[in-house]
């Protein structure tokens, strides 16, 4: 088999998460004076945390000062945290263990792609951290997906080529990365949502280990 790196998002590929940020840029909003939408949720995927600050802002047509900014980010996180300080193994999405514990028995080379500060607390409360050779996450990157840095960042420390790497995405932005990336971009989630991507699946359970290991043969 070839050296392939495999690099994984996280919220929303790993973990569900996505609906934690969920409820904790709603309450602020609610606390803001308006209402902030599930499908204006979608916007907030794979988008770095003072991203959607700025676009939560936005949409409740609300010019802040950079101590409010700042202010209202920090207290989204606290919110969040209280969410994540609850998380256990029953929150790893069906499946994701079966891949990667495929991957580590045959020695391939794991990577964390992830927009999140918070990425590595949550790999340790649901103990999955040790699978991983390499976490590149929003602490390691100063351009935020779409931009490839972050993917890039992982492949470079697993030491394979980019083109030689496949993600695992469930945002558009974090597609985009990949396929800037000139890596091999695999969707998780709505495939007309994530029709830019080389490969899509509703999630793991519909991935077979016989295509991962066609994964590792093709190149
Ligand atoms: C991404 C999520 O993984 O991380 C985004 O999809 C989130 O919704 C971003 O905004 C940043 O996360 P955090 O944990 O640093 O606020
Ligand atoms: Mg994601």
């Amino acid at each position: 088999m070839n050296k392939i790196g495999f690099i994984f998002d996280l919220d929303g590929v790993i973990v569900d998460t996505a609906k934690y940020h969920y409820l904790a840029w709603k309450k602020l909003a609610n606390e803001l004076g308006f209402e902030f939408t599930e499908d204006q949720n979608e916007l907030f995927k794979g988008v770095s945390r003072k991203r959607c600050m700025e676009i939560l802002l936005d949409i409740g047509n609300i010019e802040a000062n950079t101590e409010q900014f700042n202010r209202w980010m920090i207290e989204k996180n606290v919110d969040y945290l209280a969410y994540i300080e609850k998380m256990n193994e029953s929150e790893i999405l069906p499946d994701v263990p079966k891949i990667l514990n495929y991957l580590k028995e045959n020695k391939m080379p794991i990577a964390l792609g992830s927009a999140s500060k918070n990425a590595k607390p949550i790999l340790e409360k649901v103990h999955l951290l040790h699978y991983f050779d390499v976490i590149a996450d929003g602490n390691n990157v100063t351009k935020a997906k779409p931009d490839p840095e972050v993917f890039l960042i992982a492949a470079k420390q697993l030491g394979v080529a980019p083109e030689n790497c496949v993600v695992f995405e469930d945002a558009v932005a974090g597609v985009e990365a990949a396929n800037a990336a000139k890596m091999v971009s695999i969707g998780i989630g709505n495939k007309k949502i994530l029709s830019h991507a080389d490969y899509n699946f509703n999630n793991f359970k519909e991935i077979e280990i016989e295509f991962i290991k066609e994964l590792t043969e093709r190149r």
